[in-house]
């Protein structure tokens, strides 16, 4: 982040952030570098590239000019010190752990995690010896109780999917360092409109910019970005830290995922997404505002209808969350995502079959209102007891809110409901 832009309100700087016409002949969005590799002139500035006394592209795998125009405006929103974009928002969550983990290593994490990030913890990264401790993201005293003289960081997300809960990440933070460990955030639902979790004391941001980064729908990806904040060498913890320290000082981590798993997995992200993305980043803000205020009427309005037996949004004052997403959200919003209850499944089937407007689809964070029963989609391989253990009811729809009218929105759900 340059001096000029550290002045500059947040609605200003994701459009500006880092965006440089004058490096582009005057272009104000970088163009799209599809070259599978870059020149170089001499043997020497080649080989300086590989030892890295250089920085200098060499091999789409490894970086591309595009990609790195949206790590740093990433990284420069989330105040944070580095990132690195790639190919989803699960290739930065697996890239991620795999550089913080070794095999017959533990670390804690909330139980009421994405689909996919939740498979990833309990079933393949215990074929490696690894043990994820899942508790109540809420229960800081569980969190305590679960850790080990062999965990290596606690994982939590901003807003979680479709528990709804919004944990404390300050109390997080704190407990973690106490115990010499990092705090790794996925922040896909909050975006840095809402929340800037390295503000809070979290070590390390993840986002999934297939969400409301990119936000029409049109993109995958995923960012990895490092405050530059944690002690590797403080904590006993990390002896296997020690040469990317050397390295790369406060940047670490993010050389430990770069170079040991991002490019060696392959989880390249191809420029035309990153560009994607950087457009869509543009709107954020005004998008955030619009997602915010459409939700919160829409939960009002389904909390109020005596069809819906249950809704859960942090955004209603019984949610056992809101007085915490309030805090950490300093009254913006509390998120564009909501969870309600109907009867049973067959239920919600007859509802979604009756949508005219909202789109039935498996995504979230897209500008249109999006609709999905997870229990028969996402989560239909689960076993029926770990299903509800999570909080996958089979009468549970989940609802991405857009930034249609909401009028429009309010009037497709009440024709539906009125349906059942
Ligand atoms: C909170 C959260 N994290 C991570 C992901 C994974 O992102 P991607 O689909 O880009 O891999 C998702 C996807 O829905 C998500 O909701």
């Amino acid at each position: 982040m340059n001096e000029r832009n550290a002045e500059l309100k947040f609605e200003t700087r994701v459009v500006h952030e880092c965006i440089l016409p004058e490096d582009w002949d005057g272009a104000t969005l970088p163009p799209i570098c599809q070259s599978a590799s870059h020149r170089h002139r001499s043997a020497e500035s080649l080989s300086d590239t590989f030892a890295g006394k250089q920085k200098e592209h060499i091999y789409m795998r490894l970086t591309n000019p595009t990609n790195s125009v949206l790590e740093k405006k990433l990284a420069a929103l989330e105040n944070g010190r580095g990132a690195v974009f790639m190919s989803s928002g699960m290739a930065a969550i697996t890239n991620t752990c795999m550089a913080l983990l070794r095999a017959g290593d533990e670390f804690v994490a909330s139980r009421s995690l994405f689909m996919s990030t939740y498979l990833l913890f309990k079933r393949v990264f215990a074929k490696y010896d690894i043990r994820c401790q899942l508790v109540d993201p809420l229960d800081l005293a569980a969190m305590e109780a679960a850790i080990t003289d062999r965990t290596r960081f606690l994982y939590l997300e901003t807003i979680t999917n479709p528990g709804m809960e919004v944990p404390n990440l300050r109390a997080a933070a704190d407990l973690a360092h106490r115990h010499g460990l990092p705090l790794v955030v996925d922040s896909t639902l909050a975006t840095p409109w809402l929340c800037r979790p390295l503000e809070h004391g979290a070590d390390v941001v993840i986002h999934s910019t297939t969400k409301y980064l990119s936000g029409h729908g049109n993109a995958v990806g995923g960012v990895v970005i490092d405050g530059g904040t944690f002690d590797w060498l403080g904590s006993d913890r990390f002896p296997d830290f020690a040469p990317f320290v050397e390295r790369k000082g406060e940047l670490a981590l993010l050389d430990k995922i770069w170079r040991e798993h991002h490019i060696n997995f392959g989880t390249t992200a191809a420029p035309l997404h990153a560009y994607l993305t950087m457009i869509g980043l543009d709107t954020l803000a005004l998008r955030m505002e619009r997602h915010m205020a459409n939700t919160l009427e829409v939960a009002r309005y389904l909390q109020s209808h005596p069809k819906v037996n249950w809704i859960r949004y942090p955004g209603l004052p019984d949610h056992p969350s809101h007085a915490t997403a309030q805090e950490l959200f300093k009254g913006k919003g509390y998120g564009g995502l909501l969870a309600f209850g109907l009867k049973d499944q067959e239920t919600c089937f007859r509802f979604i079959n009756s949508l005219k407007l909202v789109y039935h689809l498996a995504n979230l964070g897209d500008c249109k209102t999006l609709v999905i029963h997870p229990a028969s989609s996402q989560y239909i391989s689960f076993p029926d007891q770990e299903r509800e253990e999570i909080g996958i009811s089979s009468d549970l729809l989940r609802l991405s809110v857009g930034i249609e009218d909401v009028d429009d929105i309010i009037a497709d759900l009440e024709q539906a409901l009125a349906s059942l």
